[in-house]
């Protein structure tokens, strides 16, 4: 029994995403909603009804919970938490139409759940669905945006380094399940950029190769996306990035702690993570195009083609490539800030400004800073007049003089945009781990 409840939630999630990305008049949705609707006919064959809750941060259906499907789905459970919704019964006679309705009102906008989603569900003819809060004394509601979006990104994390060992162990992939994670973080990126952007700036204590290529991947659809790319082509390029170095995770499990200076046989070798990347991603052509292939191959070609791999011919770097290249140096190098060398964002965007037109793309470089502000969101930084201040949002005019909000000391608190107050300016950047740490939690 238990197997086909599970299997009925899965298609619907299945459903769900399919929905999201394709839109419920798509020939994808009304496959995946006759596949649900079969799983559903076989629970509801052997009973009354079906009860589905979320507690916490899973999956419950009576007293079981299903821990690994909330491990996987934790994305599309807080997408359901947010939207108020924490139960879902489904009753003997429900229809195909009643379910594909129903999952057209949860992949409608958030205001629909402001009303009673029950109501709309009654008047659109559902009466074999009802939705809802759990009757139980809910947990930790307040500040939830916050929370939200911390544990959405941690689950794309792991939602995605599922699919990368996958990729490594030659398994099999779930394409719609990685895009839908991407989606999620672009839906953050339209609406609370300055969050997740935010918490990219805070993560940086974790510095596995996972999240250098989540990392990545987010700052490539960002920046494709105010590049002006459409939704569709940004996830391809958000896919694309986040494989990018796929190669090098194969090549660095075998090759753990290496001393530091490598000889010219193991640079060579860690040079094929390239090579080695795009042979890897044409396996996953057919599911997630060729653009992963070759950026894969191209991302250390450089804008002059004079990095790796050599070519015979000159040839020049897809764009895609040279976004990914330069969200690559750029993640690569803001890393290494609280470690031994203390990379400050001006010491980033110097050493990315001496390789612009070899390295990088000129004018993608440019729009690159403008795009990601000098100081990026989150930043601690000291101004002349010796306050502090966190870095609000960046101002495309003017790189250097971003909206900041200061925070020390706490009479002055209060939002500026320097670009109006040019009295004031930014002195230097504070490290996050050190001087700047008591001041993170504004
Ligand atoms: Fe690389
Ligand atoms: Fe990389």
């Amino acid at each position: 029994m238990l197997a086909k409840v599970e299997k009925a939630f899965k298609e619907l999630l299945a459903c769900f995403q399919t929905a999201k990305l394709y839109g419920i008049v798509h020939p994808m949705f009304q496959k995946s909603l006759d596949k649900s609707y079969a799983a559903f006919e076989d629970v509801l064959a052997l009973r009354q009804e079906m009860i589905i809750g979320i507690v916490g941060d899973e999956l419950a259906f009576e007293k079981e919970i299903f821990f690994d499907l909330g491990k996987l789905l934790r994305p599309a459970i807080l997408y359901l938490k947010e939207r108020n919704i924490e139960r879902f019964a489904f009753y003997r006679g429900l229809s195909k139409d009643e379910l594909g309705k129903f999952v057209g009102v949860l992949v409608g906008p958030k205001e629909y759940f402001k009303a009673d989603p029950q109501m709309l569900l009654a008047h659109l003819g559902v009466k074999n669905i009802s939705i809802g809060k759990l009757k139980i004394n809910d947990q930790k509601d307040n500040d939830f945006f916050t929370g939200g979006q911390l544990e959405l990104y941690n689950s794309s994390v792991d939602r995605v380094s599922q699919v990368l060992s996958s990729v490594l162990n030659s398994e099999k992939i779930d394409p719609l399940g990685l895009k839908f994670s991407l989606n999620n973080i672009i839906d953050g990126l339209g609406t609370q950029r300055q969050e997740l952007l935010k918490l990219i700036t805070v993560k940086r204590y974790d510095v596995e190769i996972y999240v250098h290529m989540l990392n990545v991947s987010i700052f490539a659809m960002y920046f494709s996306s105010r590049l002006g790319f459409e939704k569709d082509d940004i996830l391809d390029i958000g896919v694309a990035a986040l494989f990018h170095d796929i190669g090098k995770l194969y090549i660095s499990r075998k090759t753990l702690h290496k001393p530091d200076k490598l000889s010219e046989q193991e640079f060579s070798r860690i040079k094929s993570h390239t090579v080695l990347g795009a042979e890897f991603m044409f396996e996953y052509v057919d599911s997630l195009g060729i653009l992963p292939v070759v950026v894969s191959f191209e991302h250390h070609l450089k804008y002059d083609s004079s990095g790796y791999p050599r070519l015979p011919l000159l040839r020049k770097q897809h764009i895609v490539s040279s976004i990914v290249a330069i969200c690559d140096v750029y993640d690569a190098l803001s890393q290494r800030r609280g470690y031994k060398q203390d990379y400050s964002p001006d010491v980033v965007y110097n050493i990315m400004n001496k390789d612009k037109g070899s390295s990088f793309d000129p004018e993608l470089l440019d729009k690159f800073f403008r795009v990601m502000g000098f100081w990026p969101i989150g930043s601690v930084v000291a101004l002349n007049d010796g306050s502090i201040a966190l870095v609000r949002d960046e101002n495309e005019s003017d790189i250097r003089r971003p909206k900041i909000e200061i925070v020390s000391p706490v009479d002055k608190k209060r939002l500026v945009d320097l670009t109006q107050e040019t009295a004031l300016s930014i002195q230097r950047y504070l490290n996050p781990w050190k001087e700047g740490k008591e001041y993170l939690s504004h």
